[in-house]
């Protein structure tokens, strides 16, 4: 399987925690690409009824439309049953590394308002730490920038504001900008450095996701595995 099919494997595992009449969150990135469609074609078909959907972002959004998914406000729910998202890293205990999808600021509201959160992703997202493949995103209010920037790389990382490939700043939903802070050495206590971040001013988010999952579905070459926070870490991640 290619890396695509194993995002689809994923999904299609994940979608069978799925039950008629839940409140879904949707997460965003091409794993749940998968994940919407396959759970549009699962109501067209009637397998699952009386869901409704709340996306995390514009993109989910506009393909959970497309796909015939009934959307509804996060606040129209006092909770959502469940949310099925991917994520950048997992690493040992679920926590991971999230947004580099833009949306993590939606994601993580959206995960904190549900019951339950299952992670999908391939095998490549495994890490034995936090912030060893990935940056760690930062969402930022877009002023002073670079104020942000130099108290980022005080926590001890190299930090790039996201530009697009033409070098047009990235914007989250929301209008903020990405911080992007990549650790030489990963990330010795995401906890600490989470309370860190989000203590300073401007800062509005991060993309720590810290103890949330459940479980994280991982699609493998050898086949599909379920990760909870007790589980080990494959020694080849
Ligand atoms: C979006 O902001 C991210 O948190 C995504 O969930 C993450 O980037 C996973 O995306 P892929 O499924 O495309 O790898």
């Amino acid at each position: 399987m290619n890396a695509d099919e194993l995002k689809r494997a994923a999904a299609a595992k994940a979608l069978e925690s799925v039950e008629s009449g839940m409140a879904l969150g949707l997460g965003t990135g091409s794993t749940v690409r998968h994940l919407v469609d396959l759970l549009g074609e699962a109501l067209r078909e009637g397998r699952l009824t009386d869901i409704v959907g709340v996306p995390t972002s514009v993109q989910t959004e506009r393909q959970a439309l497309e796909v015939g998914i009934p959307l509804v406000e996060l606040g129209s729910r006092r909770e959502l049953d469940l949310t099925i998202d991917g994520a950048d890293e997992v690493a040992p205990g679920l926590d991971l590394i999230k947004g580099l999808g833009a949306a993590l600021l939606r994601e993580k509201m959206v995960a904190q308002a549900s019951r339950r959160l299952i992670i999908i992703s391939d095998d490549s997202k495994l890490v034995s730490k936090l912030g060893t493949k990935a940056p760690l995103p930062v969402e930022v209010v877009d002023w002073s920038v670079d104020a942000l920037q130099t108290f980022i790389e005080s926590t001890g990382a190299h930090v790039r504001l996201r530009v697009d490939p033409e070098g047009h700043v990235i914007r989250s939903d929301n209008g903020n900008v990405f911080l992007d802070a990549r650790y030489p050495k990963g990330i010795e206590d995401a906890s600490a450095l989470e309370k860190r971040l989000l203590y300073r001013a401007g800062i509005v988010d991060t993309g720590l996701f810290l103890g949330m999952p459940e479980a994280a579905v991982i699609a493998a070459p050898g086949g599909i595995f379920i990760l909870t926070p007790d589980s080990r870490i494959p020694a080849t991640a």
